[in-house]
């Protein structure tokens, strides 16, 4: 592989989404850094680099560009995948002890906003061509309340804020942002992503030149739908 080889980071990298992406994105020749808590650096290859790492703390993503800087380069296509819940009680939501529900924006919010402060560093000196593209991974609780995840919303909810700002603050620097939700066919909730169906659409978004619509929702086999406001 080249040393101009691209390269993807995915924050967050798990059996399903993560590493499918990983994956298919190193079939089409880019170099990957996956880090998530369980990954074991020893694991690391000359083009896919494990780095262990746990984002509530946010010193912990600073880390991963660091260590992906130095050893694969600058990541032109950067996946905040991680995410944190506790179920809160459906009748009484406000009875979450405050630590955890200052893990969960942590980990869904905060460490996000730090690997897009990351990304956008790196975004400004990599080549006109390169992609420049952030994904967030999200799911319907930006537009739907769901009884027992209140935290989830919460966090999902601002991270979608976050990319839709970025979306139009960073446009014409042509650094993409993106919130993406897969969803049923009829537009409903899933609880069982597929990791295949994220990869093929994370490809297309990294692969475009222009920012979409930064709220992508998508449906397995079909792609971007627009779902508009939710129903209960
Ligand atoms: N569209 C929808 O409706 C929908 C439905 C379900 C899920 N989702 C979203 O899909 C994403 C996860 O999908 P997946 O489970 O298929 O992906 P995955 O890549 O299989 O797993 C994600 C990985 O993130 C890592 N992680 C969790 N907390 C972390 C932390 N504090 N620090 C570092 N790494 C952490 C975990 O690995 P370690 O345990 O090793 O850290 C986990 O295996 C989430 O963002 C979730 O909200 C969306």
């Amino acid at each position: 592989m080249s040393a101009t080889s691209p390269v993807i980071v995915i924050l967050g990298a798990g059996s399903n989404i993560g590493q499918t992406v990983g994956k298919f994105f190193a079939g089409k020749g880019y170099k990957v850094a996956l880090a998530a808590r369980s990954l074991n650096e020893a694991d690391s290859t000359e083009n896919q680099l494990h780095i262990a790492s746990d984002f509530s703390n946010t010193d912990d993503v600073v880390n991963v560009f660091k260590k992906v800087n130095s050893k694969l380069g600058i990541p032109s296509v950067v996946v905040y995948n991680a995410s944190s819940m506790s179920p809160s009680p459906a009748e009484d939501p406000f009875s979450l002890p405050i630590a955890s529900f200052t893990k969960t924006l942590t980990v869904n919010v905060t460490s996000a906003f730090v690997a897009a402060q990351q990304a956008v560093e790196g975004f400004a000196k990599l080549p006109e061509s390169a992609s420049k593209t952030f994904i967030y991974t999200g799911n319907i609780l930006n537009v739907a309340i769901l009884p027992g995840f209140l935290e989830p919303g919460i966090g999902k909810s601002g991270a979608a804020h976050l990319i839709w700002a970025a979306s139009e603050a960073y446009k014409d620097r042509g650094y993409k942002f993106y919130y993406v939700d897969e969803r049923k066919p009829d537009g409903s909730a899933i609880f069982r992503v597929s990791g295949d169906a994220h990869a093929n659409h994370f490809w297309g978004l990294a692969q475009s030149k222009t920012q979409g619509p930064w709220l992508q929702s998508f449906v397995k086999g079909t792609g971007y739908k627009d779902c508009g406001p939710y129903k209960l």
